[in-house]
Protein backbone atom coordinates (compact mmCIF):
# COMPACT_ATOMS: atom_id res chain seq x y z
CA UNK A 1 0.00 0.00 0.00
CA UNK A 2 1.14 3.77 -1.05
CA UNK A 3 2.17 5.79 2.14
CA UNK A 4 1.60 9.29 2.25
CA UNK A 5 2.03 12.17 4.65
CA UNK A 6 0.04 14.07 6.88
CA UNK A 7 0.21 16.98 8.20
CA UNK A 8 -1.89 18.50 10.88
CA UNK A 9 -1.63 21.75 11.78
CA UNK A 10 -3.60 24.44 13.96
CA UNK A 11 -4.13 26.85 17.16
CA UNK A 12 -2.67 25.63 20.23
CA UNK A 13 -5.25 22.99 22.30
CA UNK A 14 -7.27 22.32 19.25
CA UNK A 15 -6.84 18.03 20.13
CA UNK A 16 -4.36 17.69 17.29
CA UNK A 17 -2.30 15.37 19.06
CA UNK A 18 -4.75 13.19 20.44
CA UNK A 19 -6.16 12.80 16.96
CA UNK A 20 -2.71 12.78 15.29
CA UNK A 21 -2.01 9.68 17.90
CA UNK A 22 -4.85 7.83 16.86
CA UNK A 23 -4.60 8.32 13.19
CA UNK A 24 -0.86 7.09 13.22
CA UNK A 25 -1.79 3.80 15.49
CA UNK A 26 -4.75 3.17 12.92
CA UNK A 27 -2.39 3.47 9.85
CA UNK A 28 0.35 1.66 11.23
CA UNK A 29 2.46 5.07 10.67
CA UNK A 30 4.91 7.10 12.68
CA UNK A 31 4.01 9.98 15.07
CA UNK A 32 5.69 13.21 15.59
CA UNK A 33 4.64 15.91 17.68
CA UNK A 34 6.75 18.79 16.67
CA UNK A 35 5.65 21.11 19.67
CA UNK A 36 7.51 18.50 21.58
CA UNK A 37 10.86 19.92 19.95
CA UNK A 38 10.10 23.32 20.16
CA UNK A 39 9.62 22.80 23.95
CA UNK A 40 12.34 20.86 24.41
CA UNK A 41 14.64 23.70 23.12
CA UNK A 42 12.37 25.87 25.65
CA UNK A 43 13.21 23.59 28.63
CA UNK A 44 16.81 23.60 27.38
CA UNK A 45 16.66 27.42 27.29
CA UNK A 46 15.03 27.63 30.95
CA UNK A 47 17.51 24.84 32.28
CA UNK A 48 21.11 26.66 30.96
CA UNK A 49 20.44 30.38 31.81
CA UNK A 50 19.45 31.45 27.72
CA UNK A 51 15.75 32.01 29.74
CA UNK A 52 16.79 34.58 32.83
CA UNK A 53 14.76 36.90 34.79
CA UNK A 54 11.57 36.31 32.59
CA UNK A 55 14.08 37.18 29.54
CA UNK A 56 14.86 35.19 26.49
CA UNK A 57 18.36 35.76 25.40
CA UNK A 58 18.01 34.34 21.59
CA UNK A 59 21.80 34.97 20.81
CA UNK A 60 23.06 32.72 23.32
CA UNK A 61 20.27 30.71 22.87
CA UNK A 62 21.28 30.41 18.63
CA UNK A 63 24.72 29.85 20.05
CA UNK A 64 23.82 26.83 22.20
CA UNK A 65 21.91 25.32 19.13
CA UNK A 66 25.03 22.69 18.42
CA UNK A 67 24.08 21.25 21.48
CA UNK A 68 21.02 20.46 21.25
CA UNK A 69 20.15 17.09 20.47
CA UNK A 70 16.53 16.16 20.35
CA UNK A 71 14.81 12.47 19.63
CA UNK A 72 11.88 10.33 20.16
CA UNK A 73 11.84 6.85 21.62
CA UNK A 74 8.94 4.57 21.37
CA UNK A 75 7.27 4.06 24.37
CA UNK A 76 5.01 0.44 24.17
CA UNK A 77 3.01 0.80 27.60
CA UNK A 78 2.21 4.41 26.47
CA UNK A 79 1.81 3.91 22.81
CA UNK A 80 3.35 6.58 21.48
CA UNK A 81 6.90 8.08 21.34
CA UNK A 82 8.08 10.20 24.22
CA UNK A 83 10.60 12.78 23.40
CA UNK A 84 14.41 13.38 24.97
CA UNK A 85 16.68 16.27 24.98
CA UNK A 86 20.26 14.98 24.72
CA UNK A 87 19.15 11.58 26.43
CA UNK A 88 17.13 12.26 28.75
CA UNK A 89 13.47 12.14 28.92
CA UNK A 90 11.86 15.26 29.35
CA UNK A 91 8.34 14.43 28.23
CA UNK A 92 6.59 15.29 31.36
CA UNK A 93 8.79 18.32 32.35
CA UNK A 94 8.10 20.07 29.08
CA UNK A 95 3.96 20.09 29.83
CA UNK A 96 4.31 22.63 32.12
CA UNK A 97 3.31 26.24 32.01
CA UNK A 98 6.49 27.36 32.59
CA UNK A 99 7.51 26.32 29.47
CA UNK A 100 4.60 26.93 27.47
CA UNK A 101 4.87 30.54 28.43
CA UNK A 102 7.97 30.60 26.91
CA UNK A 103 8.16 28.18 24.00
CA UNK A 104 6.19 31.10 21.49
CA UNK A 105 8.83 33.70 21.73
CA UNK A 106 11.68 30.56 21.33
CA UNK A 107 9.82 29.68 18.16
CA UNK A 108 9.89 32.64 16.45
CA UNK A 109 13.66 32.39 16.13
CA UNK A 110 14.25 31.35 12.47
CA UNK A 111 17.77 29.70 13.26
CA UNK A 112 15.80 27.20 15.95
CA UNK A 113 13.24 26.93 13.06
CA UNK A 114 15.61 25.71 10.77
CA UNK A 115 17.27 23.40 13.12
CA UNK A 116 14.21 21.40 13.96
CA UNK A 117 12.38 21.80 10.30
CA UNK A 118 15.67 19.95 8.96
CA UNK A 119 15.24 17.35 11.11
CA UNK A 120 11.63 16.74 11.16
CA UNK A 121 11.53 16.79 7.32
CA UNK A 122 14.01 13.99 7.63
CA UNK A 123 12.04 11.82 9.28
CA UNK A 124 9.12 11.90 7.15
CA UNK A 125 11.28 11.10 4.37
CA UNK A 126 10.13 7.57 3.70
CA UNK A 127 6.63 9.00 4.37
CA UNK A 128 4.46 6.68 6.02
CA UNK A 129 4.08 9.85 8.70
CA UNK A 130 1.62 12.17 10.61
CA UNK A 131 2.49 15.03 12.23
CA UNK A 132 1.09 17.94 13.99
CA UNK A 133 2.08 21.46 14.14
CA UNK A 134 1.77 24.99 12.94
CA UNK A 135 3.94 24.61 9.96
CA UNK A 136 3.89 21.35 8.65
CA UNK A 137 1.32 22.20 5.55
CA UNK A 138 3.28 25.43 4.71
CA UNK A 139 6.73 24.49 5.39
CA UNK A 140 8.01 20.95 6.59
CA UNK A 141 6.02 19.36 3.86
CA UNK A 142 4.25 21.26 1.62
CA UNK A 143 3.85 18.62 -0.88
CA UNK A 144 2.16 16.24 1.94
CA UNK A 145 -0.38 14.69 0.04
CA UNK A 146 -2.93 15.21 3.25
CA UNK A 147 -3.42 18.84 4.92
CA UNK A 148 -5.61 19.40 7.99
CA UNK A 149 -6.04 22.56 9.86
CA UNK A 150 -7.86 21.92 12.72
CA UNK A 151 -9.26 25.00 14.63
CA UNK A 152 -12.14 24.88 17.99
CA UNK A 153 -13.60 27.99 19.43
CA UNK A 154 -10.63 29.24 22.24
CA UNK A 155 -13.15 28.82 25.25
CA UNK A 156 -12.89 24.68 23.92
CA UNK A 157 -9.67 24.77 23.56
CA UNK A 158 -8.70 26.44 27.21
CA UNK A 159 -11.58 24.34 29.24
CA UNK A 160 -9.05 21.05 27.11
CA UNK A 161 -5.78 22.50 28.02
CA UNK A 162 -7.52 23.34 31.24
CA UNK A 163 -8.37 19.58 32.25
CA UNK A 164 -5.38 18.27 30.48
CA UNK A 165 -3.36 20.44 33.23
CA UNK A 166 -5.28 19.31 36.01
CA UNK A 167 -5.06 15.60 35.23
CA UNK A 168 -1.11 16.10 35.23
CA UNK A 169 -1.74 17.44 38.94
CA UNK A 170 -0.79 21.26 37.79
CA UNK A 171 -3.05 23.78 39.71
CA UNK A 172 -3.69 26.61 37.55
CA UNK A 173 -7.16 28.49 37.36
CA UNK A 174 -8.89 28.34 34.17
CA UNK A 175 -8.31 32.23 33.23
CA UNK A 176 -4.38 31.33 33.71
CA UNK A 177 -5.21 28.28 30.81
CA UNK A 178 -7.00 30.95 29.08
CA UNK A 179 -4.64 33.59 28.84
CA UNK A 180 -1.66 31.78 27.73
CA UNK A 181 -3.92 29.84 24.80
CA UNK A 182 -4.76 33.10 23.48
CA UNK A 183 -1.43 34.66 23.55
CA UNK A 184 0.48 31.77 21.98
CA UNK A 185 -1.68 31.93 19.28
CA UNK A 186 -1.30 35.35 18.73
CA UNK A 187 2.77 35.28 18.72
CA UNK A 188 2.05 31.89 16.67
CA UNK A 189 0.09 33.49 14.10
CA UNK A 190 1.72 36.84 13.48
CA UNK A 191 5.60 35.86 13.10
CA UNK A 192 7.97 36.69 10.50
CA UNK A 193 9.10 33.14 10.13
CA UNK A 194 6.33 30.19 9.13
CA UNK A 195 3.55 31.95 11.19
CA UNK A 196 0.35 29.73 11.50
CA UNK A 197 -1.65 30.16 8.17
CA UNK A 198 -3.97 27.73 6.81
CA UNK A 199 -1.75 25.78 3.93
CA UNK A 200 -3.18 25.89 0.72
CA UNK A 201 -4.86 22.67 -0.22
CA UNK A 202 -5.70 22.07 3.59
CA UNK A 203 -9.24 20.90 4.95
CA UNK A 204 -10.39 22.93 7.81
CA UNK A 205 -12.19 20.83 10.42
CA UNK A 206 -13.86 22.77 13.30
CA UNK A 207 -13.58 20.05 16.35
CA UNK A 208 -15.64 22.25 18.68
CA UNK A 209 -18.84 19.68 18.72
CA UNK A 210 -17.44 16.51 17.18
CA UNK A 211 -15.54 13.62 19.64
CA UNK A 212 -12.61 12.21 18.97
CA UNK A 213 -14.05 9.25 16.95
CA UNK A 214 -15.92 11.79 14.84
CA UNK A 215 -12.61 13.71 14.12
CA UNK A 216 -10.71 10.03 13.52
CA UNK A 217 -13.69 8.39 10.97
CA UNK A 218 -13.05 11.52 8.95
CA UNK A 219 -9.66 11.57 8.80
CA UNK A 220 -9.10 8.56 8.40
CA UNK A 221 -11.68 8.08 5.62
CA UNK A 222 -9.57 11.04 3.58
CA UNK A 223 -6.45 9.50 4.45
CA UNK A 224 -7.79 6.19 2.84
CA UNK A 225 -8.75 7.59 -0.48
CA UNK A 226 -5.03 9.08 -1.24
CA UNK A 227 -3.40 5.55 -0.14
O1 LIG B 1 1.80 21.87 19.77
P1 LIG B 1 2.22 22.60 21.01
O2 LIG B 1 1.10 23.42 21.60
O3 LIG B 1 2.86 21.72 22.02
O4 LIG B 1 3.34 23.62 20.50
C1 LIG B 1 3.99 24.50 21.39
C2 LIG B 1 4.47 25.72 20.63
O5 LIG B 1 5.53 25.36 19.74
C3 LIG B 1 3.45 26.45 19.76
O6 LIG B 1 2.64 27.35 20.48
C4 LIG B 1 4.36 27.15 18.75
O7 LIG B 1 4.87 28.34 19.31
C5 LIG B 1 5.53 26.18 18.60
N1 LIG B 1 5.42 25.36 17.39
C6 LIG B 1 5.82 25.90 16.18
N2 LIG B 1 5.84 25.12 15.06
C7 LIG B 1 5.47 23.84 15.11
C8 LIG B 1 5.04 23.26 16.33
C9 LIG B 1 5.00 24.06 17.46
O8 LIG B 1 6.16 27.07 16.11
N3 LIG B 1 5.52 23.09 14.00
Amino acid sequence: MKKIVIAIDGFSSTGKSTIAKKLAKALNYIYVDTGAMYRAVTYFALNSGCIKDGLLDSKRLINALPKIHIEFKYNELLGFAEVYLNGANIEEQIRTLEVSQYVSPVATLSQVRKKLVQQQQLMGEHKGIVMDGRDIGTVVFPDAELKIFMTASSETRATRRYKELLERGQNLSYEEVLENVTTRDHIDSTRKDSPLIKADGAIEIDNSNLTIEEQLQTILALAKSKI
